[in-house]
């Protein structure tokens, strides 16, 4: 045992019939990648993209996958997040088994288990008359409002609570005939399950309601109702919450008290701890803002009260297994779960076993892929995520011939494309005027709750040093000496810069007063540390991390700061993300004032004149030291012209062809280097 990596990790465990090859699983993760289903419109179908996404983590080694939220009742039509969707597969439909069957098929090729797990969103289903229609009535244990629309639902009836327990009965038996291994009832996440067992949302006063165990009643009527569906074979257990931090909701006590009595029931094979309620997204799905592994703490709270059930655990932000051994060896749970760790990369396991943690790809906890749970998830630091089936583990053939590929720009886009150039074996030259890797995102790494971007560009040096790609920094690239080394191809990455003059969208011309010395772009502030002093106007046109992250530092190190903004909300792109909480929490906490629906009209001697986009109304702040622009990017492209007659294949990728993001940049530099 002492010669095995990971050696807790690594050993195998039975829950109920199920044997399982180690202690890793991924827990349930919406993937919007189900098809509509042509038969029953307004429902779903598993697709191509779902057998690609899960036989690639099968095969990169992992024990245990539990698939996303799928659909129990016609009842919850809508996604595991209260938006109204066609893209959650229905499990309630019986002539839709051969569709699940090719899912599990696929895992089970590769020796990994497949549970499946049943949502029924409650008062966060969104059901519609037909697709893209008027809402059908809400169902929840009583009509407390969800919290993130303005949903307001009503109590289910005993008719309605009894065919719902059905619907699950029926999705498990199908899951059955499908392959399956498991099936995880969702009583977590503020789904309909929690509805009923917390005294937050549940005020029935019938046989529903009142007391704790009568609020465990549907939770305990879904259970017998599964198990009776599926026997013993298959594993049945659920997701539990493990305290609401809801005031008048369940405490760690209660939820500890609530798995007791699962568990004593003698049913349940499993119980999957995490934390988070619709209420507490943020912290359920917790953004690179928030510590690693939050859920640590109070998982190994309510672990004590499960004697006979495996206990599932997913900690938060787990991506590196030393994390994952250490959790397992001081008993705090069973299996260790990660939804991102292994969206990021498909072979965490395999890599861990095989004790090189060094090149498992690490979750930079940004949630863009959370953004994707409508449309398809996609990940920002691995482009092959969702593509597996054209560009996954397996797509690296060589290529012939083999080309001499100069990469220009050692950001996101440069060093992915440098990457997968050498993996299929290029000769590949990187070079870059700074004197480290990463671009634009070293200086993003800099702000305050983005430092983990740099676990990726040092995952980035460690991949491009292994396959023997020659890093040129502190070398500008000049025409003339590219094209003497005679390449084959160029990728052009070199990235864009914010601009000077303030132009943006909203108006699209320089505001006046940007050419005062006191005024700064992102770069200046953050690559040349300019002297900001103690009164700071930053104008936010992004909307999402730079603003605020400077705003955060300048008001971290004394300056009183405001950020300015024509959207109704500072750092509105950080919406979908979630991270806008945490960054809202932050900005507040430092005593930023926040502005929105404001503008900058004019940069005066050591003033600012505002005014509100709405009702033109002006203000003028006084005694200003510094203005920051964050404002639109130009793109920093002039080696594409100079190097068109002397270079056969350019490709201009990133920001360099249009300033984007992150995510486009990996996309488009994978993408280049997979047509050379
Ligand atoms: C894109 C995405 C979709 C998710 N969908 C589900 C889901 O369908 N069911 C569920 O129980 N949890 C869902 N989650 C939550 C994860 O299972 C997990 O609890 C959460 O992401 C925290 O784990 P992590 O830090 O390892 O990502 C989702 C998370 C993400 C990022
Ligand atoms: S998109 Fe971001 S949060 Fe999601 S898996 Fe990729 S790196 Fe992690």
């Amino acid at each position: 045992m002492a010669d095995i990596a990971y050696p807790h990790l690594f050993q195998p465990i039975r829950i109920g019939a199920v044997e399982i090859r180690n202690r890793l699983y991924m827990t349930a993760h919406g993937l919007g990648y189900a098809v509509p289903d042509p038969e029953m419109p307004g429902y779903s179908i598993p697709s191509d993209r779902h057998i690609a996404y899960y036989e690639e983590r099968a095969r990169g080694g992992i024990g245990l996958i539990i698939q996303e939220s799928t659909v129990p009742h016609p009842s919850s039509q809508g996604s595991a997040f209260g938006y109204q969707t066609a893209t959650v597969a229905a499990a309630f439909a019986e002539k839709n088994v051969p569709h699940f069957a090719r899912v599990a098929e696929a895992v089970h090729r590769h020796g990994a288990k497949l549970f499946l797990q049943l949502w029924h969103g409650g008062h966060h289903a969104d059901p519609r008359w037909h697709p893209g229609g008027p809402k059908r009535p809400l169902l929840s244990a009583s009509d407390v409002p969800a919290v993130e629309a303005y949903a307001i639902p009503r109590a289910a009836s005993i008719e309605e609570i009894r065919s719902i327990v059905d619907g699950f009965a029926q999705s498990a038996r199908n899951a059955k005939a499908a392959g399956y291994d498991g099936i995880e009832i969702q009583g977590a996440h503020s789904a309909l399950v929690e509805q009923f067992l917390s005294p937050f949302y549940n005020k029935r006063d019938d046989a529903y309601g009142g007391s704790a165990q009568k609020r465990l009643r549907f939770a305990f009527e879904l259970l017998e109702a599964v198990r009776g569906a599926v026997g013993p074979s298959l594993a049945v257990g659920f997701r539990l919450n493990t305290d609401e931090l809801l005031p008048g909701g369940l405490s760690d006590e209660d939820c500890a008290d609530v798995a007791r009595r699962l568990d004593e029931t003698g049913l349940v094979d499993f119980l999957d701890l995490d934390i988070g309620t619709m209420h507490t997204a943020p912290l359920m799905i917790a953004g690179s803002y928030v510590p690693k592994l939050p859920a640590e703490d109070f998982i190994a709270a309510v672990r004590p009260a499960i004697n006979r059930a495996v206990v599932l655990g997913c900690p938060g932000r787990m991506n590196d297994p030393a994390d994952a051994e250490r959790l397992v060896a001081e008993g705090k749970m069973d299996m260790v779960g990660a939804a991102r760790a292994h969206i990021a990369e498909p072979e965490f396991a395999r890599l861990a076993q095989a004790g090189r943690p060094e090149k498992i790809r690490p979750c930079i906890a940004c949630n863009h892929c959370l953004e994707g749970i409508l449309s398809g998830v996609a990940c920002v630091i691995n482009p092959a995520t969702g593509r597996e089936a054209a560009w996954g583990v397996q797509s690296f053939a060589a290529a012939v011939p083999r080309k001499r590929v100069v990469v220009i720009g050692a950001g996101p886009a440069g060093l992915e494309a440098a990457r997968v150039a050498a993996l299929r074996g290029h000769e590949v030259r990187l070079i870059d005027r700074r004197d480290h890797i990463g671009g634009a995102q070293s200086l993003m790494a800099t702000l305050p709750g983005r430092e983990v971007v740099d676990d990726v560009l040092r995952w980035y040096e460690r991949e491009l040093g292994d396959l023997g790609v020659a890093l040129h920094l502190n070398e500008e690239a000049r025409a003339d000496a590219i094209a003497a080394l005679q390449p084959d191809a160029v990728v052009i990455a070199t990235g864009a810069r914010f601009e000077r003059t303030g132009v943006t969208g909203f108006i699209a011309a320089p505001i006046p007063g940007w050419d005062r010395p006191f005024v700064f772009t992102p770069e200046q502030i953050l690559e040349a540390e300019a002297e900001c002093g103690d009164r700071v106007i930053v104008l936010d046109e992004e909307g999402q991390s730079t603003a605020a992250g400077i705003a955060e530092r300048l008001a971290t190190g004394g300056a009183k700061v405001d950020i300015v903004t024509r959207w109704q909300l500072v750092a509105p792109r950080l919406q979908g993300s979630g991270q806008f909480a945490w960054v809202l929490t932050r900005l507040y906490a430092q005593g930023v004032t926040l502005r929105p629906n404001h503008y900058l009209k004019e940069i005066g001697d050591r003033r600012v004149t505002l005014f509100n986009i709405f009702s033109n109304e002006e203000t003028e702040i006084g005694d200003v030291t510094a203005v920051v622009l964050v404002g639109a990017k130009r793109r920093e492209d002039d080696l594409a012209a100079a190097l068109r007659d002397k270079v056969a294949e350019i490709h201009l990728v990133g920001d360099a062809a249009a300033p984007r993001s992150l995510f486009e940049a990996g996309y488009e530099g994978h993408r280049a280097a997979r047509l050379i």
